[in-house]
């Protein structure tokens, strides 16, 4: 046996569910922590509808303001300015460096701590944007919003996969999401009301992000630690007596011992990043990455970031703008209610794949609209086509909204093994970011180049995503966290060959131990 590698009894694999109620310790730890998803949306969505109110475009960005104003040059090309795409993409940024920070804290300090310092970065950050006269103060806030993100969405994801019990672990999961798309709808409202006040409606719009952040923050202080997190750390008694609490029987032998085994193996790991290339992560770490890109490639960011700017690019006037961004932002919610409640029991591949052929139809539909109606100069859709146009965005947003929205959150927190999980998380996010980062950046100048076949691109995109679902994308649904290795992964036709070829003992009846230094 190669030096680092030694082998226990399995424990894990057995397939025998746990004993556990749905207890409301676990229901108000999982509503708290979600609150997390409430920071990240209100950022998702304020950035676009204050990009386009002119009073904050007059203090920051006043050449954009000319040209919105000008009747002169491409329509597709209005907004197309590289610093007011920093404005929305420097959080992803500063989001993507802290991932590794957090993932250090998710590990080592818990993820109630990191849920902590989570709140109180984005506080921060909400006070220098509310105040921001220059554009340095302005981007330094959105500097320090993205840090808390970053924490945020490193640490929120992995308490709530660990703490749900496995049977509602899908739908607790996906609270994070519906908190992200509350958040994208409460700042299209807020943009919506501040919009009509002069000149200081955007100070007001950048300042209520406070709120989530406030309420993370409380959350965070009084919601427990995950009994993974705190075997992890070595604190077993109080591990298991969280445990019991929240899964509200005293039967919780079974449950315990495997985190403990889980814990064991990750203790051996001194290097998780490391760990995660060796070749038995690799599928998990390829699907990870996917997953994240693809939701990005699908092109919800283009409604998510510039809704009012995409609105107002076909021709919508600024009010008509800013309210249908607030109907996309209701169906977001509404939708992701829908996986809440269907993901536990028609599984993860199915919603992906059913949303796959929406999306499509949704996008191809789109350049249509955009091919015929929105010429060069011309912007004048018309009464009927606008709401068309809506109608085709809001189905768009649902299909993204009842699958890839949810589940490129949730099939990465809930697919790694302890030893790795916190790492994987990072990386997660940190492609989220790095892609959100990439589109906010790109995005204008992509309509500005391609026009309306910029929705041709993320159709093309769709298909190929939804051939990846069907062809290498296992099921994870009602499969115990700690048993995700040897049930799902050994088990698919394609991925299992990457943990027997390695010349380690991946059998189903042992569990490999891997160390990153010899022992
Ligand atoms: C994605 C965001 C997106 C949001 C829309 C999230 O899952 O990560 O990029 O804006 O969903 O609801």
């Amino acid at each position: 046996m190669p030096a680092g590698v030694f082998s226990v009894p399995a424990q894990s694999g057995s397939g025998v569910e746990f004993d556990a109620k749905i207890t409301p310790i676990v229901v108000t730890s999982c509503v708290m922590a979600a609150t997390g998803g409430l920071m990240f949306g209100y950022d998702i969505g304020i950035s676009g509808g204050v990009s386009s109110m002119d009073d904050f475009l007059r203090q920051f960005f006043p050449t954009v303001l000319r040209k919105k104003h000008e009747n002169r040059g491409s329509n597709y090309c209005k907004y197309n300015d590289h610093g007011l795409q920093l404005f929305t993409s420097s959080l992803y940024l500063a989001g993507l460096a802290s991932t590794f920070v957090a993932s250090y804290t998710t590990r080592r300090l818990g993820r109630r701590a990191t849920m902590l310092v989570a709140g109180v970065l984005f506080i921060v950050g909400v006070i220098f944007n509310g105040a921001a006269r220059n554009l340095g103060t302005l981007i330094l806030g959105r500097i320090l919003l993205g840090c808390g993100v970053g924490f945020a969405n490193q640490a929120v994801p992995l308490f709530l996969s660990e703490i749900a019990p496995t049977r509602i672990r899908g739908g607790l999961s996906i609270l994070f999401q519906l908190n992200i798309t509350f958040g994208i709808l409460f700042a299209s409202l807020v943009n919506y009301s501040t919009s009509k006040i002069h000149p200081w409606g955007w100070r007001l719009s950048l300042s209520l992000g406070g709120i989530p952040a406030v309420v993370l923050t409380l959350g965070a202080l009084f919601v427990v630690d995950t009994p993974n997190s705190l075997i992890e750390r070595g604190q077993l008694e109080e591990g298991k007596a969280v445990l019991k609490k929240v899964r509200g029987t005293n039967n919780v032998e079974p449950e315990f011992n495997e985190i403990v085994e889980a814990s064991r193996v990750a203790c051996k790991v001194k290097h998780p990043f490391r760990s995660l290339l060796h070749r038995h992560n690799r599928p998990l770490i390829a699907t990870t990455v996917l997953l994240q890109m693809f939701q990005q490639l699908t092109g919800i960011n283009a409604v998510m970031f510039y809704a009012p700017v995409l609105f107002a690019t076909l021709g919508f006037k600024n009010d008509a703008s800013l309210y249908s961004a607030a109907v996309t932002g209701a169906v977001n919610v509404l939708s992701t209610l829908v996986s809440i409640y269907t993901v536990d029991w028609v599984g993860r591949r199915m919603l992906l794949l059913d949303a796959g052929l929406q999306m499509f139809l949704s996008l191809a539909a789109m350049a249509v609209v955009m091919k015929i109606k929105v010429t060069d100069r011309s912007d004048n859709l018309g009464h009927d086509w606008a709401i068309m146009v809506v109608v085709i965005i809001c189905n768009f947003v649902s299909s993204f909204a009842w699958s890839w929205g949810p589940l490129g959150w949730l099939i990465p927190s809930e697919t790694f093994p302890l030893e790795t999980r916190s790492a994987g998380q990072s990386v997660c996010v940190c492609v989220n970011f790095l892609s959100s980062f990439l589109f906010a950046q790109v995005f204008l100048s992509m309509l500005c180049h391609l026009n309306c076949f910029i929705f041709v691109f993320f159709s093309a995109w769709v298909i190929i995503m939804s051939l990846f679902v069907l062809f290498f994308l296992p099921e994870t649904t009602k499969v115990p966290i700690e048993e995700m290795t040897e049930r799902v992964w050994k088990q698919h036709w394609f991925w299992k060959r990457f943990f027997i070829d390695d010349g380690n003992n991946h059998g189903v009846n042992t569990t490999t131990v891997y160390q990153s230094s010899p022992s």
